[in-house]
């Protein structure tokens, strides 16, 4: 990756984005995902496939509804805090973000750093490279002095990046309770492997939502708009979009529930009646009964101290926790357990 120039703001917007692909077998693993998840005995489709150019969409428009707490109440701290995060960060440092979508809410992150110190690099990785594209043209549009490294990627080629730069400082974002969207093993994993990725100096820090009422949770996952219904069951046109798949969009209901002992949000697709579909492409006949799912997302929420507990098994410590005024959602700044 390059260094920032010196004066970022004299070079052209062009000049200063960088888009790396590091993962270029995404539209393969879809083809074999599909196929594996529709014939598995209990139907399953991997939620990061919700996140194609409309998915991304519908995402953004979640984030806005009334029900959807989470991205408002994450604003909220990020707006009091951004000055004391920023302080935190090593002079220099650049700002990393995983899952980084339309980065609405990084801008107040930028804005804090930038009036710490310029140039700034800002490190977003994303697997919707149209979204990475879209939100890092408006960004260099609006911030003469932010140089980006865009990188269309999955988490873990994003990591493989991360790690072979191991020597650029850095504060990195994991925003927006992306976390819950994994099981509690693979997220202690996921996080570990931030970790190492870290040097001393280095910050983390991670939204995450928090356990609550079930009325609260389903309203947010199932909105009266039905908005989250268009998002989950935009999997379903994909797969009709890119495989040749015939689903019957009106014939399949999205379901969110609240699963307390397992404390997550379960999202499914709902075939309403007896149906067979085809998915050309992959030569696949797929028979559902009526009322049979395919389980489409997990998004867990946290106690403080099942993300003390997180924290720990990543090798990381909470050095500073943050909540929102109705106490929903948490920010934590998580630092290296060696520093
Ligand atoms: C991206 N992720 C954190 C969202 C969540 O809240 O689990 C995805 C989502 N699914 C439905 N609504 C939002």
């Amino acid at each position: 990756m390059r260094r920032p120039a010196a004066s970022a703001s004299a070079l052209s917007e062009d000049e200063r984005l960088t888009l790396v692909e590091a993962d270029r077998r995404l539209r393969d693993d879809f083809a074999s995902d599909v196929r594996a998840g529709l014939t598995a005995v209990n139907k399953t489709l991997p939620c990061r496939y919700l996140y194609d150019a409309a998915g991304s969409h519908l995402f953004e428009a979640i984030c806005d509804l009334p029900e959807y707490y989470l991205t408002r109440a994450e604003l909220s701290i990020l707006a009091e805090r951004a000055d004391e995060i920023a302080a935190t960060a090593v002079d220099g440092a650049a700002l990393v973000e995983l899952g980084s979508g339309s980065a609405t809410k990084t801008r107040i992150l930028i804005d804090a750093m930038l009036r710490r110190s310029k140039p700034l690099r800002y490190v977003p990785i994303d697997i919707s490279r149209s979204m990475l594209e879209e939100s890092s043209r408006a960004l260099l549009a609006d911030y003469d002095d932010l140089e980006i490294t865009a990188v269309a990627a999955e988490y873990r080629a994003g990591l493989r990046l991360l790690r072979r730069e191991r020597e650029m400082r850095k504060l990195i974002l994991w925003l927006g309770s992306n976390v819950g969207n994994f099981g509690r093993r693979d997220a202690a994993k996921f996080l570990a492997g931030v970790r190492a990725t870290m040097a001393p100096g280095d910050r983390l820090l991670v939204g995450i939502d928090l356990r609550k009422s079930r009325e609260v949770l389903e309203a947010a996952y199932d909105d009266a708009a039905g908005v989250t219904g268009r998002f989950n069951l935009n999997l379903l046109q994909r797969i009709n979009r890119e495989l040749g798949g015939d689903f019957d969009l009106g014939a399949f209901r999205h379901r969110a529930r609240w699963n307390e002992r397992l404390g997550r949000v379960e999202m499914r697709i709902v075939s309403q009646a007896r149906q067979r579909v085809t998915v050309a492409q992959l030569d696949l006949d797929v028979v559902f009964e009526a009322g049979e799912g395919i389980y489409t997302e997990s998004s867990y929420k946290y106690s403080p101290d099942e993300i003390d507990r997180l924290a720990r098994a990543a090798g990381l410590v909470i050095e500073e926790r943050w909540l929102d005024a109705k106490e929903r959602y948490s920010l934590n700044r998580m630092a290296p357990q060696s520093a």
